[in-house]
């Protein structure tokens, strides 16, 4: 038996004995990650195509960011919101200059900062003489986060069966369909909350004519448009947020994954109409703190410096080209679909946890979504030469 088994054999016994299984997680234990590579712990690098889940996106431990927690680290590292800190009031600042945002939000993670939106969007319609609306339209298959409202927003019944019965207040219609968004509509809703590209459901962009005749119906109606970017933002799709590339402002948006590099963060940001929260009515005690907005700050500066919008763009239209040209050369994908970084190729068949598990084998991490969808989410910095060797592995194990 190697090394290696016997450290993960080990590592595989301790997980279960001592975390929850929630996860169903793969064969290797990562100790090491520089931009576009992962370490595991015999020494192995690999390419990372899947950045945590769009976490990373602009690769792993950059020094800037490094340097910018380390700094903030030894200067403060908390004190409570009933207080002004710099990082804090800067990262606000930012986000709402290269944004439709004016004021900002900061939780923890995704689905607290959905929960916040859900939140905001009642307050905006009961501001507005509307007591009796409180549902929010979201799309079926859409992804929203676990806890218990994020979770009745998600419309995917069976992730919240297990916890029935879900709290009240959602109703979920197909994406793209603006006659059946229409039919829901009514003195009830607050909002409508979608993502711009379903990222957990299956990598399914929405129309941006859809998104167009959304925004007109919010507007009509004076409801809250929100665009959850919890995996889209943070130039995830070529755009520092992919609002910009359908060209539909919502009122609210939420982000998460990207923004810190790896440490945890949930923002809201909203329109001046919609920052409706008054003192007292949200709080988080570790939301906003010195040293994840320093590193949020940093995260966002390096994406500007360097371009990576612009590589993102290309270098996602380079490999979306690939896997076209694999669709056209295999029998074995169905469909590409995505935007800039933000990839899937569906599979003919139900062997997409096959693959990635042969791609991870073979140094490269990928992700599958159900059985049959391949998803990448590789680093905003990734290489058409990086780009070249995973398709060429892909392109053996597809046959
Ligand atoms: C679109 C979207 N919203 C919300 C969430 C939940 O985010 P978190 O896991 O940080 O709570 C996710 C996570 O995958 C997501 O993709």
């Amino acid at each position: 038996m190697s090394t290696k088994t016997t450290n993960l054999d080990n590592l595989v016994r301790h997980d279960n004995e001592y975390h929850m299984n929630t996860y169903g997680r793969l064969p290797v234990t990562f100790v090491k990650g520089k931009g576009s590579s992962l370490w595991d712990d015999t020494g192995r690098e690999y390419l990372d195509l899947l950045c945590g889940i769009g976490v990373t996106n602009i690769g792993h431990c950059h020094p800037v960011v490094v340097e910018a927690v380390k700094s903030q680290v030894e200067l403060l590292m908390h004190v409570s919101n009933l207080y002004y800190t710099k990082p804090q009031l800067e990262l606000a600042k930012k986000l709402t200059e290269i944004s439709f945002g004016d004021k900002c939000f900061f939780a923890n993670s995704g689905a607290e900062a959905n929960e916040g939106a859900i939140k905001l969007a009642r307050r905006y319609a009961k501001l507005n003489g509307k007591e009796e609306a409180y549902e929010i339209i979201t799309a079926l298959n859409s992804f929203h986060g676990r806890t218990m409202k994020t979770l009745a927003a998600t419309g995917q019944p069976d992730k919240q069966k297990p916890f029935e019965p879900m709290p009240p207040g959602f109703k979920h219609v197909p994406l793209n369909d603006i006659d059946a968004l229409k039919k829901e509509i009514n003195e009830k809703t607050c909002a409508v909350m979608l993502e711009p590209i379903q990222g957990e459901g299956g990598v399914y962009p929405c129309d941006e004519d859809y998104l167009k005749e959304v925004r007109a119906l919010c507007d009509e109606r004076n409801i809250l448009l929100i665009f959850d970017e919890v995996q889209t933002g943070i130039g995830r799709t070529g755009t520092m947020f992919a609002y910009e590339g359908f060209g539909v402002t919502p009122d609210v948006m939420t982000l998460a994954k990207g923004t810190g590099s790896g440490l945890p963060i949930g923002v809201l940001v909203a329109s001046e109409k919609a920052s409706v929260f008054s003192p007292g009515e949200h709080g988080s005690t570790f939301g906003g703190g010195p040293v994840i907005c320093a590193a949020a700050l940093a995260t966002i500066k390096v994406i500007e410096a360097e371009g990576l919008l612009e590589n993102c763009r290309n270098v996602g239209a380079y490999f979306m080209q690939k896997l076209e040209d694999l669709k056209a050369s295999t029998n074995a994908i169905k469909e590409v679909r995505g935007r800039g970084l933000m990839l899937a190729a569906e599979l003919v068949q139900d062997n997409a946890k096959d693959i990635v598990l042969a791609l991870l084998k073979e140094g490269i991490v990928a992700n599958n979504i159900g059985g049959n969808i391949l998803r990448f989410l590789p680093p905003l910095c990734i290489t058409e030469t990086e780009i070249d060797a995973a398709t060429e592995v892909l392109a053996r194990l597809l046959v």
